[in-house]
């Protein structure tokens, strides 16, 4: 937990927008998910500088994949080119990269490339990153539920009993989050006001923050000022204070 209680812990944002940004220029829908890179690595910069100590983004949800087959390989071709590209720099700044969805939908290479990357910025043993980068890809909270419920019904198929007595507690480590405190501030750009099956029972809590800007335009500035109206939050967690 972080120490400065108007930081939060764990920031995790719905990148939204890059088709109508690219459509307002004139250019194909994959012109606005390349420019969207340049965001990512504005809110790593500033995710690091604030404190932060999770950022997490929706990349690519299990919906995502009912695109045009060409916008679908077109992010799954950028989103190995990007993962090529950052990791040394990642690396080197004590950035944990971390990719969390229904991985086995992803192609053979991409699959491995994402393993490489997550071992490479490993932090060394007794070290804290500096930041943690969660990429939600293939995801959606539904689908994470599910999977959750099924591995623990496994688990205690031969003892019913016990898993009578299980709590909230207990679920949620079959959830792929598992170790990652819930998300304390939820961003969505484009101005969208909806989850869209992104952390639909890590979210419970979270404060929501919708913001205008399209998720190319979304910048250091943006990012800050969303802290910024976080810190003014009152969270009460159905209690009264
Ligand atoms: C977000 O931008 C990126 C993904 C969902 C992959 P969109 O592609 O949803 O852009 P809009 O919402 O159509 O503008
Ligand atoms: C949510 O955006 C998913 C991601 C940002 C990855 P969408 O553009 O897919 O969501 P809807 O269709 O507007 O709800
Ligand atoms: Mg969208």
């Amino acid at each position: 937990m972080n120490s400065n209680s108007n930081i939060p812990t764990h920031v995790s944002i719905i990148m939204d927008g890059n088709g109508r940004w690219a459509k307002q220029k004139g250019k194909e829908r994959i012109y606005g998910h390349a420019a969207g890179v340049e965001s990512v690595r504005a809110c790593v910069e500033a995710a690091a500088e604030s404190g932060v100590e999770y950022l997490s983004l929706f990349a690519f949800s299990e919906e995502n994949w009912g695109r045009p087959d060409s916008e679908v390989s077109g992010l799954m071709s950028l989103m190995m080119q990007t993962i090529q590209n950052e990791i040394p720099s990642l690396k080197e700044k004590g950035v944990k990269f971390k990719v969390l969805g229904n991985l086995e939908r992803l192609s053979p290479e991409l699959r491995s490339a994402i393993s490489k990357a997550e071992a490479d910025t490993e932090p060394a043993e007794g070290m804290a990153p500096l930041l943690t980068l969660i990429i939600f890809l293939s995801y959606s909270g539904k689908w994470d539920i599910l999977q959750a419920a099924k591995k623990m019904a496994l688990e205690y198929s031969g003892n019913l009993q016990k898993m009578e007595s299980l709590g909230v507690d207990d679920f949620d480590r079959f959830l792929v989050t598992h170790g990652i405190p819930d998300p304390d501030l939820v961003i969505r750009t484009s101005g969208e006001k909806r989850i869209s099956n992104y952390l639909l029972w890590q979210s419970a809590y979270s404060e929501f923050y919708s913001v205008d800007a399209l998720w190319p335009d979304f910048g250091k500035e943006n990012f800050r000022l969303a802290l910024e109206e976080y810190g003014k939050r009152d969270r009460r967690y159905g209690k009264v204070k």
